[in-house]
């Protein structure tokens, strides 16, 4: 049996949705059960875990990103630039072809980075630094994405590569964000519409990962390992985990 530890720092249910059911008059419980002659009694209104299964294994989307950045890490080098720590490009790039890694993040306490700004704003990084821009699940997080995305491309060395990778489907953060920062989630089409029209942005490739299986495993919290990986490797492109995508920094216009 899967057993999950405790959530740390968060209530199990909010005030919001606890207000939202005494409104209603009822609990959601009981709405399944008695209301409707409930065909699917053994599915849980908890999740087993409320932080992605992350104290039982590896969370699912972390599965897609894993293979996402393990297909691009040809793209890893030269001057990169990750934002919240430089996991990522240690883990995936080659240490021959890096010449140095910056993290980026906009909260000031974070010690593993060395540039604190906000990539919405982030006017103080000089045009054309990087190679190399490992963008992972943060723009989920930015609300002004489009200018956010904007810098991330300029900031690239012509031909350079952004990789990002965006949740099309996530609980609302437990760490970063919360209910209050927690912005969006994306669909190809988003994505697409984002980067088209951005200066320079030249080459976008998206891929989706998951299936209606690995959507529901992420949410209820299951980890990968607790699924077969060709059940996890299957793509249905309408029902999508998360995302990743990358572009390309294309010469500053003339
Ligand atoms: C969920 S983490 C993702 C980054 C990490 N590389 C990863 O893949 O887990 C999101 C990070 O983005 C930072 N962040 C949120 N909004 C930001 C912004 N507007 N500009 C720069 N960093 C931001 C957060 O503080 C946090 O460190």
């Amino acid at each position: 049996m899967y057993v999950c530890e405790s959530p740390v720092g968060e209530s199990r249910k909010t005030k919001t949705v606890e207000r939202q059911n005494s409104a209603a008059g009822t609990n959601s419980e009981n709405a399944m059960n008695t209301k409707h002659n409930d065909p699917f009694p053994w599915l849980p209104l908890e999740p087993y875990c409320r932080k992605w299964g992350i104290s039982a294994g590896t969370p699912i989307d972390r599965y897609y990103i894993d293979q996402f950045l393990h297909r691009l890490s040809p793209e890893i080098r030269g001057h990169v630039l990750e934002v919240k720590s430089d996991d990522y490009a240690r883990r995936y790039g080659d240490p021959n072809r890096i010449v140095s890694v910056d993290v980026l993040d906009v909260l000031t306490d974070n010690k593993k980075a060395n540039l604190h700004l906000d990539l919405a704003h982030a006017d103080g990084i000089p045009a054309e630094s990087y190679e190399c821009f490992i963008l992972t699940q943060t723009l989920n997080l930015i609300y002004e994405v489009r200018a956010a995305c904007t810098h991330a491309v300029r900031i690239l060395k012509p031909g350079g590569t952004l990789l990002g990778t965006v949740s099309a489907v996530n609980r609302i953060s437990a760490e970063d964000g919360g209910l209050d920062d927690d912005y969006w989630r994306f669909t190809s089409g988003s994505i697409r519409k984002i980067i088209e029209g951005i200066p320079r942005a030249s080459h976008l490739r998206i891929w989706s990962y998951g299936n209606v299986l690995a959507c529901c495993a992420f949410l209820y919290g299951v980890p990968a390992e607790a699924i077969q990986p060709d059940r996890l490797d299957y793509v249905d492109p309408y029902f999508p985990v998360v995302y990743g995508f990358s572009v390309i920094a294309s010469e500053l216009a003339a």
